[in-house]
């Protein structure tokens, strides 16, 4: 099967790049030529654990393609994905200029029937905003309407998670399309059943039933993260130790082990971005949505708790200090550092007069990217170089490396033996044997 994407950032990459390892032939557009003329190399210009093999395969094989011109892509599928970008406008709402502006190029260059597929996250209704885009361009195309080719707009949105992408693709639980018609059904089977062999994951609904699945399942994931994080912040007040409480709710199996583990607050592009985008779409439609107003409420406070507990232990003197921060990503498996808690916390160590000593696996480059250089950010290679003569140590990020710590080596380069451990990464007891003080989240003596 022929199918195009537009779009090469992070969902559209992974989409074109899976669907030409399914043994498709694909076409991926995207206006920005280094990122094209890269990706024609096989270079790919995200971190995303696998994906490099799979471009790099396909594009071997003679499966995946890149270009720069959208009539090549236009003309290539008959499926076109639309994997561009929608970022926040100043009141939360989805930006839907650049899916608009596909829609249109579509419209500008289709000589024969052709399906756009909403893939970026969007808000409920926009696929009838993409079929009058592209209606309109026709219409002026072809001023009888016999003339014109015929088109479908149906949605898939996609559920994966940074950092486990291939897989998520690959192994889905679900396989959301919205159509009303049958000719997509039967091309979206198509297109998928290489991917739906062990068992039957497509869904089929109503356009607008999988707009909002998506913004749906987000916030019901967001959700659990603020709420677990609100039990968390009364446990330190209750002296609970909230893990074994997690462990305790996440036995039961209608609330599940998944998604409920506190830490200092959920980041990334989708979180923080859909749940203020549903909240707008809710407002919109006349409905105060308080719950995920607290949800993100919850999640902003949550986010400052890492400096607070810091500036609590280093008794409110943070000017001059040098703070090292490990973790620097939204999570782990990413260098993405979108909405990312170890942000919030360094522009407070900034603001409070301190310096920060960083490390990441992979975010090195991504956090220059973003703040530059400055005197009051040094990053480093490695971990422990990040702690010698810095005087605490704070986690923002599970990476699996720091389970495995010699808190003994960690006491001995610390100035002050103080370690803020945002995502419960530790065992308290091993680190207060080490002769250090242990301030994690929801957990004893943690304030
Ligand atoms: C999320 C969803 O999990 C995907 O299903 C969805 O496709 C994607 O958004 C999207 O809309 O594109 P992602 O943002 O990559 O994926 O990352 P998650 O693994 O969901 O983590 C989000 C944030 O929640 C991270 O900052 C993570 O640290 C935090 N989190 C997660 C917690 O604080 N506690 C948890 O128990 C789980």
């Amino acid at each position: 099967m022929k199918i195009s994407v537009f779009g090469v950032g992070y969902v559209g990459l992974v989409t074109g790049a899976c669907l030409a390892d399914a043994g498709h032939e694909v076409m991926c557009m995207d206006i920005d030529p280094d990122k094209i003329a890269r990706l024609q190399k096989g270079e790919v210009p995200i971190y995303e654990p696998g994906l490099d093999d799979v471009v790099t395969r396909n594009v071997a094989a003679g499966r995946l393609f890149f270009t720069t011109e959208p009539s090549k892509a236009v003309e290539f599928g008959v499926l076109q994905f639309i994997a561009v970008g929608t970022p926040p406008d100043e009141d939360g709402s989805a930006d839907l200029q650049y899916v608009l502006n596909v829609a249109r190029l579509v419209g500008q260059h289709m000589t024969s029937y052709k399906v756009l597929i909403d893939k970026s996250t969007v808000p409920v209704g926009t696929a009838d905003k993409v079929r009058d885009a592209v209606a309109a361009v026709l219409a002026e195309r072809f001023p009888s309407e016999a003339d014109r080719p015929a088109f479908d707009v149906c949605s898939n949105p996609e559920f994966l998670k940074e950092g486990a992408a291939i897989e998520d693709f690959s192994k889905g639980a679900r396989i959301v399309v919205g159509t009303g018609s049958e000719r997509v059904r039967e091309l979206m089977s198509e297109c998928y059943a290489p991917y739906n062999r062990i068992r039957n994951k497509l869904m089929f609904m109503d356009v607008r039933a999988a707009e909002l699945t998506k913004y749906a399942a987000n916030s019901m994931l967001a959700t659990k993260i603020s709420f677990m994080n609100e039990v968390a912040n009364l446990a330190e007040r209750l002296d609970v130790d909230i893990e074994q409480v997690r462990q305790g709710i996440g036995s039961d199996p209608r609330i599940g082990y998944h998604f409920i583990y506190p830490g200092c607050g959920y980041g990334g592009s989708c979180f923080p971005k859909d749940v203020q985008a549903l909240t707008r779409t809710a407002s919109e439609v006349g409905y105060d949505a308080e719950l995920l107003k607290a949800v993100e409420a919850v999640n902003l406070r949550q986010k400052q708790t890492l400096f607070t507990k810091l500036s609590n232990a280093l008794d409110g003197d943070l000017k001059g200090r040098t703070i090292a921060v490990w973790g620097l990503s939204f999570k782990p498996e990413t260098d993405d550092m979108r909405d990312a808690p170890s942000r919030v916390l360094m522009e407070a160590l900034w603001k409070a007069g301190a310096t920060v000593r960083g490390y990441d696996p992979v975010a090195e480059d991504e956090c220059h990217r973003i703040y530059g250089q400055r005197d009051d950010l040094q990053l480093v290679d490695d971990r422990m170089d990040a702690l010698k003569g810095a005087d605490a140590l704070v986690i923002c990020t599970e990476w699996t490396e720091f389970r495995s710590v010699d808190f003994a080596a960690v006491k001995a380069a610390l100035r002050f033996p103080v370690i803020v451990d945002g995502r419960n990464v530790f065992d308290p007891k091993a680190v207060k044997d080490a002769g250090l003080m242990y301030y994690g989240v929801g957990r004893a003596d943690s304030l």
